[in-house]
C-alpha cells in the first residue's frame, strides 16, 4: 500500500502506563456476580468471553502495522498499547476459566467458535484489520464512560473483584483509546474501509457476547418466559443506549478520538494508581458505597 502522508497529534495522556492486573479472584467465584441480576452479569460474562481471542489478535495486527509505520510517538503508543492488552486478555482468561468451572463449562463451544472466527479475521488485509480494530476501540471508549459513569447503578453490590477488574480495563482502554485509530490514519487513513470497521470491529465482538450471555441464561434456563427476555433485552438495550452515541460519531469524517474528553474518575485512578507500592495487590472498589470511588486513599485525599 502506498504510504500517505501522516502527522502525529499529541493525544491526553502523557504516556500509557503497562500495569499488573494483580487481582485474585476466589476459585468460588459466583458467575452471577450482580446480585439478582443474572442477564447483567451473563452479559458482561459474555463480553469477557470475547476477550481472550479478541485482544491477541488486536496485538498481532498491530505489531504487523508496525513495519509499516515510522513515526516514532505513534510507535511507542502502538507498544504500550499491546502491552496493556496482552495483561488484559490474561486476567479475563483467568475469569473465563472460573465461569467454565463454576457452573457453565458449555462456554468452551463459544470459545471454540471464536477461535475459529478470529483466525479467519487474521488471513484478511491489514487495512481491514486496523479499521476492524479502530472500530472495536471506538465502541470500548463508550464503554468506558458506561461503566464509569453509571458504576453506582451497575455494580451496586456485586462482587468487588469482577467490578473492579472491569473498571481497571475501562480505566486502560482509555487511556490508549487513540492508538488503533492512530495506527490505521497512519497506514491507510481512507474514509470507507475506516467506517466499515466502525460496523464490523464492534457487530463482531457483541455477536460473540451475546451468544455468550445468551448460552449461560439457557444453562439457567432463564430464556423460557417472556419476562426472562424482556429482562435480557433490558441490559442489552441499556449498552446500545449508552454506547451507540460513541460509534456514531466514530463514523463522522472528521472523527478523532483525542476529542473525547476522559471521565474524572479514570483520571484520578490513574493517579491514585501511580502511590501504589510495587508488587502491591490491587485495592477493591467498594461496591457497597452509594459513590463508589476509585480504591486509593491518596487520591480520595486529593479530591
Ligand atoms: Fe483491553
Ligand atoms: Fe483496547
Amino acid at each position: 500500500m502506498a504510504k500517505r502522508t501522516y502527522t502525529y497529534e499529541p493525544k491526553c495522556v502523557d504516556e500509557i502506563i503497562i500495569r499488573p492486573f494483580a487481582f485474585e479472584f476466589l476459585d468460588d467465584l459466583d458467575p452471577v456476580w450482580v446480585p439478582d441480576n443474572p442477564y447483567r452479569s451473563h452479559l458482561f460474562n459474555g463480553l469477557s468471553l470475547t476477550i481472550p481471542y479478541l485482544e491477541p489478535y488486536l496485538m498481532k495486527s498491530t505489531k504487523r502495522a508496525m513495519a509499516h509505520i515510522s513515526e516514532p510517538e505513534l510507535l511507542k503508543d502502538m507498544r504500550g498499547f499491546n502491552g496493556q492488552e496482552g495483561l488484559h486478555y490474561q486476567c479475563h482468561r483467568r475469569l473465563n476459566e472460573l465461569l467454565k468451572a463454576n457452573g457453565y463449562p458449555e462456554l468452551a463451544a463459544v470459545e471454540q467458535r471464536l477461535a475459529e472466527s478470529y483466525n479467519r479475521l487474521s488471513q484478511k488485509s491489514l487495512r481491514t484489520q486496523l479499521a476492524y480494530n479502530a472500530g472495536f476501540e471506538t465502541m470500548t471508549n463508550g464503554f468506558t464512560h458506561w461503566l464509569i459513569n453509571k458504576r453506582t447503578r451497575l455494580f451496586r453490590g456485586a462482587s468487588p473483584h469482577v467490578s473492579s477488574f472491569w473498571l481497571m480495563h475501562m480505566v486502560e482502554e482509555t487511556e490508549h483509546k487513540t492508538v488503533a485509530f492512530d495506527a490505521y490514519m497512519a497506514y491507510s487513513g481512507k474514509y470507507l474501509p475506516r467506517a466499515f470497521g466502525m460496523f464490523h470491529g464492534p457487530l463482531h465482538v457483541l455477536r460473540f457476547g451475546l451468544v455468550g450471555m445468551f448460552t449461560a441464561l439457557k444453562e439457567d434456563k432463564l430464556l423460557s418466559r417472556r419476562r426472562h427476555l424482556m429482562s435480557a433485552l433490558r441490559e442489552i438495550l441499556s449498552m446500545t443506549f449508552h454506547v451507540g452515541p460513541y460509534l456514531l460519531r466514530g463514523l463522522l469524517p472528521w472523527h478523532n478520538p483525542r476529542c473525547e474528553g476522559d471521565p474524572q474518575w479514570m483520571k484520578d485512578w490513574v493517579a491514585g494508581h501511580a502511590t501504589l507500592p510495587a508488587g502491591a495487590l490491587l485495592p477493591l472498589v467498594d461496591t457497597n458505597s452509594a459513590e463508589m470511588p476509585v480504591p486509593f486513599a491518596a487520591a480520595q485525599i486529593k479530591q
